[in-house]
């Protein structure tokens, strides 16, 4: 098969499960060693040789659109593609028809994060030429997920977060497919969550008596759609980061994997690796540990932090414990005054999570 592939990249949906921190902005912008979740897709995509990317944006797509532009800094071309609303994986598919045309294409979900890339498998599929390709990875946790039944390298059954699964073979947020996939789209009715699923469309296939491939992933793979997912995929990224040191460091050390990014200021501060520390953030009198994320304009002062992940502009000053084991979204500020009495005072956000320990 030497006809050209196409990317098809779903960044739309509703990231319920990441609220707060996804209530007003996309899941999928959520940075992963400072770094959006997307933009890791969208490369492993660009390095199978995949560079025309069709994203399915939904109500949080100006910010996608913002983040990616024309995909130029990511040596991809994105065309933008509305969905009506999120009504389920091959509802985004058939969205896309247009864009897609006659190309086969790979569907990458753009919260799915995979260690090892996708290349190889793209290979695989152009190589040998099936009705579509599935990647599968075995998970202790089978019911949050697509489900797959294989018979020897036959795929016989899918079922999409079945209450009793019959193997503990998730499906991976990355398909590829033929344009039979389309067809199968528009045979199936929506489910019980109200959603096309593309579990039951491939299901159709396989009932059509199509070849659908399955490829059992071994390397890392995350699906970054709940808080401690997205803390384990920051802990994967960054032990394999190359450290640099851009910044400036006063009167600090560093030990271990660090990146420390241009603007950044490190005063009195010591910082155990695996960490990022990202553009014009400020870090006086503070401590931080391994897997941590702090976001471009973050200010860290007497106060400590690991296994943590800060998006843009936190404020942490001030701090008698360890922040650990955290998501903070944009623009939170988090600070102790000596004011009697000792009170605790918040302004927080509908769906917040605080753990006082
Ligand atoms: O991560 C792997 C799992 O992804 C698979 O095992 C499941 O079979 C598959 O259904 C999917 O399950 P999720 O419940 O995790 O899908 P989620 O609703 O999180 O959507 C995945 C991505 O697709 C996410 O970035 C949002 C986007 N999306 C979702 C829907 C439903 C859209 O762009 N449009 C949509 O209509």
């Amino acid at each position: 098969m030497s006809r050209e592939l196409k990317g098809l990249v779903l960044s739309g949906g509703a990231g319920t499960r990441l609220r707060p921190i996804t209530h007003t902005s996309a899941k999928q912008l959520v940075p992963v060693a400072n770094t959006p979740v997307l933009f890791y897709g969208l490369e492993a995509l660009r390095d199978a040789g995949i560079t025309d990317i069709g994203i399915i944006i939904g109500d949080t797509g100006d910010e996608i659109r913002e983040a990616v532009g024309d995909g130029s800094a990511l040596g991809i071309r994105a065309t933008f593609i509305p969905q009506s609303a999120p009504l389920g994986l091959a509802h985004a598919v058939l969205t896309a028809e247009e864009f897609l045309g006659d190309s086969s294409f790979v569907m990458y979900l753009g919260d799915n994060l995979l260690r090892d890339g996708i290349t190889p498998l793209v290979e695989e599929f152009r190589a040998s030429d099936p009705d579509a390709m599935i990647l599968l990875q075995h998970v202790p946790n089978p019911s949050s997920y697509g489900v797959a039944v294989l018979d020897g390298d036959r795929v016989v059954n899918l079922e999409e977060k079945p209450a009793a699964p019959k193997s503990d073979l998730a499906l991976v947020g990355v398909y590829m497919f033929t344009p039979s996939i389309l067809d199968a789209a528009k045979a199936i009715a929506p489910s019980a969550r109200g959603e096309l699923e593309i579990t039951d469309a491939i299901q159709y296939l396989i009932d059509e008596g199509r070849r659908v491939e399955p490829h059992v992933v071994t390397g890392w793979w995350k699906d970054t759609g709940q808080v401690e997912d997205m803390l384990e995929a920051n802990r994967l990224i960054l032990d394999v980061m190359e450290p640099r040191v851009d910044g400036e460091l006063i009167n600090s050390d560093i030990e271990g994997r660090v990146v420390i990014e241009a603007g950044a200021r490190l005063v009195n501060s010591h910082v155990r690796g695996p960490a990022v520390i990202g553009r014009d953030a400020v870090v006086e009198d503070a401590y931080i540990g391994p897997y941590s994320s702090i976001s471009t304009g973050c200010v860290v002062r007497r106060a400590e932090i690991e296994h943590s992940i800060l998006l843009e502009r936190v404020h942490l000053e001030d701090l008698d414990a360890r922040v650990e084991s955290s998501l903070i979204g944009r623009d939170v500020t988090i600070t102790r005054t000596d004011a009697k009495p000792r009170a605790y005072r918040f302004v927080l956000g509908d769906s917040s999570v605080i753990g006082l320990t």
